[in-house]
């Protein structure tokens, strides 16, 4: 018998020993691959400096792809992760203040960042939704850093990343494509399709990607429900016309988007919906969008 029991505990001493050995094998495996990012194709743009630009380049990013949500509203950063799954992650200083990028990126930099998923210093970036800037054009990136170089700068100087475990596991082996979103660009061909500005679907498919709508309302833009507990976006519904909005007229799309207020009257929740942002687009913006969810087939709610 106790020649069982000493058995026993060295099988399990040796398992608790392996599964140590492999959590400090995957914690430097992790970190490793994000701070360490690949080489990847690049694409920089020109950056424009006449007025036209600038107003345009204000419009994409406070309107459009709202950086500001994430990046502060004066841009000057904001922490995401405090100790957090023992990680300090903040949404960089994008001005040119104490601690601000602008200070320090080259026109290249910015387009590695936004398009590619690359930071200043080469480290993959988490959570910075570049699955939907890659597809941001040549022309709207060049206005975009345009207006970044020139935003008035902010002295908040967060310091650097730094990922502990088990942040550096769960971000940087098993959930590397759930935290960064370098490995689903098509780097060579990022802002390939820009189709030109005009009140057609092909320009709504554009603008919504830039947008992230696909981030809260699903990839196909069915709608998200999340599990019991699980974390992720606000629930999006379903947004194809096997939706509510199958029913609503153009009228009645653009309405809802300006006043946050529904057909049947409900008001959306705008710190879920940023439809007090959307307000601002254009007339030919949401028409373009529009015209582009009723061009989808109708799903139904969820069918992600
Ligand atoms: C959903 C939140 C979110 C949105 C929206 C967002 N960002 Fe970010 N961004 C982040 C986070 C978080 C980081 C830092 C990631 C890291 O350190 O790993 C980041 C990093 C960056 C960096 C890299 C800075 C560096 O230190 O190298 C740039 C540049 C940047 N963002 C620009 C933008 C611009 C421009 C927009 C709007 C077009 C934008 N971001 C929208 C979350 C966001
Ligand atoms: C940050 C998450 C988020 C983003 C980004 C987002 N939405 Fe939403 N949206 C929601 C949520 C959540 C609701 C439901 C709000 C409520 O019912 O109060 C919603 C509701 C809507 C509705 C009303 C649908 C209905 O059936 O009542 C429309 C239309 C809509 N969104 C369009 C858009 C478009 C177009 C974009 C991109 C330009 C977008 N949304 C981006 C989260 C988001």
């Amino acid at each position: 018998m106790k020649g069982i029991l000493k058995w026993i505990g060295i099988v399990l001493g040796g398992l608790v020993g392996l599964a140590l050995l492999t959590a400090v094998i995957l914690h430097f495996v992790g970190l490793s691959r994000l701070n360490n990012a690949p080489e990847v194709a690049t694409k920089p743009v020109a950056v424009p400096t006449d007025a036209a630009a600038m107003a345009r380049g204000e419009h994409l990013v406070n309107v459009v792809s709202s950086c500001g949500m994430c990046h502060g509203d004066n841009l000057g950063g904001q922490v995401f992760f405090d100790g957090e799954v023992g990680s300090y992650v903040f949404a960089a200083n994008l001005t040119a203040g104490a601690g601000g990028v602008a200070a320090t990126f080259s026109d290249a930099d910015w387009e590695r960042a936004i398009r590619h998923g690359v930071g200043g210093d080469g480290r993959v970036l988490v959570i910075m939704p570049v699955h939907f800037y890659q597809h941001y054009s040549d022309a709207d990136l060049g206005a975009l850093i345009a207006y970044l170089k020139a935003v008035p700068p902010v002295d908040n100087d967060l310091g650097v990343r730094r990922v502990g475990f088990p942040g550096s596991v769960l971000g940087g082996t098993i959930g590397f494509d759930d935290f960064t979103h370098i490995n689903g660009i098509d780097h060579a061909n990022v802002g390939a399709n820009s189709p030109t500005e005009g009140a057609t679907a092909e320009y709504g498919a554009y603008l919504m990607n830039i947008a992230l709508c696909g981030e809260c309302h699903a990839a196909n833009l069915a709608g998200i429900t999340l599990a019991e507990g699980e974390e992720g976006p606000p629930e999006g519904p379903n947004l194809t016309p096997g939706g509510d909005l199958g029913g609503w007229t153009e009228a009645d799309f653009m309405a809802t988007i300006r006043t946050g207020q529904t057909p049947d009257g409900r008001l959306l929740n705008a710190e879920m919906m940023p439809w007090p942002t959307f307000s601002q687009m254009s007339d030919t913006e949401l028409q373009a969008i529009r015209a582009y969810l009723q061009s989808l087939p109708a799903l139904p709610d969820n069918s992600q």
